[in-house]
């Protein structure tokens, strides 16, 4: 089992909290299944070896690399985000909405509300299995960077009931990014690469803007305990299944 040593960087209204005394041990690859995904008729799709060659289960089998813990507070962290590649942000990906031919799809949870669950997935699995690929994340090492910032929506972290007590219905969100995500921590640590998780989305919209996955007017995350507590229970397994 690999462990290597990342910061959870949680971002809610819009500020940014870096928790560098609250180190974490990565545990990548020790569950990568994906199952459990909320919203489980969609079923539990699964990285294919496609243009990004590699399979998530392929990946984790094949290297044990060790990724030295990064001396936060002392070294210069050097990083790139990978935006709109779990959170789909239309200024990030414009083709993407216009593609769809409806302009009243604006943002992720949009595109789930708006197109019918297959067409949905096969949009979202396309552009996961393709918008960063493994190459891009030797070009981010090639060019000196040490950290790569991935941002996460809420409705991709596969939760279960005995994981909460309040709902894991994520609907209309179309889950199913969890194994790419955890292929992408796969990817970081075998090039070297520390990552700086980032939920970026939270239930109800933290903020109201496409880039939490929802732009509404009315965001209602942080109105009520309830979202707060159950954002607490999503971050709780994130930590489980690839923390320490
Ligand atoms: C992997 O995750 C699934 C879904 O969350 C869970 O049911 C299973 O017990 C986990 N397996 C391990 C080995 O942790
Ligand atoms: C959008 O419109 C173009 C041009 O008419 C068409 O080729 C394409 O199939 C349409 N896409 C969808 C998802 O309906
Ligand atoms: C759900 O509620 C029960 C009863 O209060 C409690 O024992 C349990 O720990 C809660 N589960 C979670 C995941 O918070
Ligand atoms: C579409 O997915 C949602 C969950 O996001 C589910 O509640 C609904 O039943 C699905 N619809 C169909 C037709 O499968």
């Amino acid at each position: 089992m690999m462990l290597i040593i990342f910061p959870i960087l949680l971002s809610f209204l819009g500020r940014i909290q870096l928790s560098h005394a609250q180190q974490c041990r990565l545990l990548v690859g020790n569950n990568n299944s994906g199952t459990g995904t909320p919203g489980g008729a969609l079923g539990s799709p699964t990285p294919t070896s496609g243009s990004t060659g590699t399979s998530s289960s392929a990946s984790t089998a094949a290297a044990t690399p060790t990724l030295a813990p990064f001396n936060y507070g002392k070294d210069t962290i050097r990083g790139v985000n990978l935006g709109g590649w779990f959170v789909l942000e239309p200024w990030i990906t414009p083709s993407l909405f216009q593609n769809t031919n409806d302009t009243s799809i604006v943002d992720e949870f949009t595109l789930g509300q708006k197109l019918d669950n297959d067409t949905a997935l096969d949009i979202l699995q396309n552009h996961w299995e393709t918008w960063i690929t493994e190459d891009d994340f030797k070009a981010i090492k090639a060019a000196g960077l040490n950290h790569v910032r991935i941002p996460l929506g809420y409705w991709s972290v596969p939760m279960t009931s005995a994981d909460t007590n309040f709902t894991t219905s994520v609907a209309p969100f179309t889950p199913g990014a969890w194994p790419y995500f955890v292929q992408a921590l796969n990817w970081a640590k075998q090039n070297g690469l520390h990552t700086i998780v980032d939920l970026h989305g939270a239930p109800g919209s933290q903020n109201g803007f496409d880039n939490s996955g929802q732009l509404t007017s009315n965001p209602t995350w942080g109105t009520d305990q309830t979202s707060v507590s159950r954002t607490l229970d999503i971050v709780r397994v994130i930590t489980k299944k690839v923390g320490g």
